[in-house]
């Protein structure tokens, strides 16, 4: 299925499935992304993919104006009850922004790497490029493919509810593919993430025109390296 992400975010599954990913979660990331990128309220700040909204609330917490992207309505909805931030729904391979007016773009909890094409995924990280003002950074919170290619949890159960979660690396080994099976409704939905290495996702940034400025593997700000759970850049537009 080419747009799985089309079908699977639009739902209440996905927020069943993901609840620890909550707003305390969303504080610790933003906290880390303070720690390395200041930002005045005058500034705009682009949340790409924000989903339901949870760290554009929080980045809006600290100032600044924070704008959240989003392809599915279902997602704004909720960001709507959530957030303050401005809101625009469209596809990140087609930005609507205007070149040079983002201090800081973030793409947060894996957000990224949907595509069978690599080349739409060069497209979204030049597009942010372009979006972003000189020295504006970008922070990509995204998993880390070493870490899930050694620790990959084949088969498991959610408590309560009857679904059945499987994973597996493939498509000629450059995705790890998620099927959750909601075995009391009979449906079925996906999720499939491009693995790129710490070193392709660092090329996709220079290629681009961002510096990696920092890595970090966790939201705690843990070094980067194959045992982190994350694989989290700050680049800055060069
Ligand atoms: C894993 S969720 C994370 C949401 C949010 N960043 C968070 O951490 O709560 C991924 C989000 O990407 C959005 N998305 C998927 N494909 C997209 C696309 N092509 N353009 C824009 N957003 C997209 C989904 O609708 C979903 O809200």
């Amino acid at each position: 299925m080419t747009d799985w992400f089309k079908h699977w975010f639009g739902g209440e599954e996905y927020h069943e499935l993901y609840s620890h990913r909550d707003d305390e979660d969303a504080r610790r990331a933003v906290a880390l992304i303070r720690s390395v990128v200041t930002w005045g309220s005058g500034d705009r700040i682009l949340d790409l993919a924000c989903g339901p909204g949870r760290h554009a609330a929080e980045l809006t917490r600290w100032g600044g104006q924070v704008v959240g992207f989003d392809l599915s309505r279902a997602m704004l909805r909720r960001a709507r009850e959530r957030t303050t931030a401005g809101l625009v729904r469209g596809d990140m391979r087609a930005l609507p922004f205007r070149n040079g007016s983002f201090a800081l773009a973030v793409n947060l909890f894996t957000s990224f790497g949907y595509f069978l094409d690599d080349e739409e995924h060069r497209r979204v990280v030049q597009q942010v490029v372009a979006a972003l003002s000189p020295g504006g950074h970008f922070v990509l919170d995204y998993l880390n493919a070493e870490h899930v290619r050694r620790t990959l949890k084949v088969t498991e159960r959610t408590e309560g509810r009857d679904v059945l979660v499987t994973r597996r690396i493939d498509t000629a080994n450059r995705f790890v593919i998620k099927e959750i099976e909601l075995r009391d409704e009979g449906r079925r939905f996906q999720e499939r993430v491009r693995l790129y290495s710490a070193d392709e996702l660092a090329a996709l940034f220079t290629d681009a025109g961002l510096r990696v400025a920092v890595r970090f593997g966790d939201y705690d700000g843990a070094p980067a390296g194959p045992n982190a759970p994350r694989m989290i850049l700050v680049g800055a537009r060069t």
